[in-house]
C-alpha cells in the first residue's frame, strides 16, 4: 500500500507502547485511526494527542480475547468510517516462568490475548476487508520470541510462534486479494509490557501467585516510535517480516544451523 492518506487503520492494544506509536504514526500519515484497547484512560490520551494534531481518531473499548467484543468493535468502525485498510492485531501480554510451573489460567490468559486476539481480528475484519475490494494490509504483532525460544518464556513463545506461523500462511492466502501481511518481531521495546499483569482479568488470576522474575532481554531496547516507523515502511513495501533488531540475527542463525545439522546428519 503506497499511501496511507485517507485510509482507515485499526490498532488493538493502541493505548500504550507499540500500539500507541502505531496509531500515532498512522494518523501522522493522514490515516483515520481506531484505537481498540481495554485501557480507556490510555485511549483517551492517545485520541487527544491525535486530534490535537488535526487527525481523526476513534476509541472503542475492546477485549481482543472476546469474540463478541471484537465483533462490536468492527460494527462500530464500519459504522463510523465504512472501510478498514490497515488492521494491526497488536494487543498482547507477557508472562514469565518455567513451563513446569505454568498454570492453566496462565495458558488461558496468554492464548486468549496473544493468539485468539489475532484470530478474532482476522475472523471479524477480513471478510469485510476482502469484500470492499480496496488495497489492504494486516500487521500482526508477534515477537523475536516467535522465532527463537528463550527459556522461562514458554507460554509467550508458544503464542508468538503461532502468530508467526499464522502470518506466514496468511500472506500466501491473501495475496490474490491484494491484501498484504506483515509480522512484527521485535526484541526489547520501551513499553509497559513488563507490567502486563495489570491487564489480567480477575477470573484468570492465579489463586496462589507464581513467583517469576521477568527474563532479561538481550540487545537494545528501542523506542516504540522507531518500531512504528519500521512497520509503516513494511506496509508501504509489502514486506512480510519486520525484524527490528540486528541482535536477532545470531540467535536466528544458530537456530537455522541446528536444523541444518539435523537434516545433513540424516543424509544416507
Ligand atoms: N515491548 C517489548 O519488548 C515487546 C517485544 C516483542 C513483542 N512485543 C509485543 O508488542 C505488543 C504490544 O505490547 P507493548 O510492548 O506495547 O506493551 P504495552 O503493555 O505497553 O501495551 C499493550 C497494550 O495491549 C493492551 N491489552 C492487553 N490485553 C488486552 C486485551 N485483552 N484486549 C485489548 N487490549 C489489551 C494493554 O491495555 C496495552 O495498552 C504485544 O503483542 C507484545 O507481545 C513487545
Amino acid at each position: 500500500m503506497e499511501s496511507l492518506q485517507g485510509r482507515v487503520g485499526v490498532v488493538t492494544g493502541g493505548a500504550s507502547g507499540i500500539g500507541r506509536a502505531l496509531a500515532e504514526a498512522l494518523a501522522r500519515e493522514g490515516a483515520k485511526v481506531v484505537v481498540a484497547d481495554l485501557d480507556e484512560a490510555g485511549m483517551a490520551g492517545v485520541l487527544a494527542g491525535i486530534r490535537g494534531r488535526g487527525g481523526e481518531a476513534l476509541a472503542v473499548r475492546t477485549d481482543v480475547g472476546d469474540l463478541a467484543s471484537v465483533r462490536a468493535l468492527a460494527d462500530r468502525v464500519f459504522e463510523a468510517f465504512g472501510r478498514v485498510h490497515v488492521l494491526c492485531n497488536n494487543a498482547g501480554v507477557a508472562l514469565w516462568g518455567g513451563l513446569e510451573a505454568a498454570t492453566h489460567r496462565d495458558w488461558q490468559w496468554a492464548l486468549a490475548v496473544n493468539l485468539w486476539g489475532v484470530i478474532h481480528g482476522l475472523e471479524v475484519f477480513l471478510p469485510r476487508m476482502i469484500a470492499q475490494k480496496e488495497p489492504g494490509h494486516v500487521v500482526n504483532t508477534a515477537s523475536m520470541a516467535g522465532l527463537v525460544a528463550t527459556g522461562g518464556l514458554g507460554i509467550y513463545n508458544t503464542t508468538k510462534y503461532a502468530v508467526v506461523g499464522l502470518s506466514e500462511t496468511l500472506a500466501k492466502d491473501l495475496k490474490p486479494y491484494g491484501i498484504g501481511v506483515s509480522v512484527l518481531c521485535p526484541m526489547g521495546v520501551q513499553t509497559r509490557i513488563r507490567e502486563s499483569e495489570r491487564n489480567r482479568p480477575a477470573h484468570l488470576r492465579n489463586e496462589v501467585p507464581v513467583p517469576a522474575e521477568p527474563v532479561e532481554l538481550m540487545g537494545r531496547s528501542l523506542a516504540p516510535e522507531t518500531v512504528a516507523q519500521m512497520v509503516l515502511a513494511a506496509i508501504r513495501a509489502g514486506e512480510l517480516y519486520v525484524i527490528t533488531h540486528d541482535e536477532g540475527l545470531e540467535p536466528l542463525r544458530r537456530r537455522f544451523e541446528r536444523m541444518e545439522r539435523s537434516i545433513r546428519a540424516r543424509k544416507p
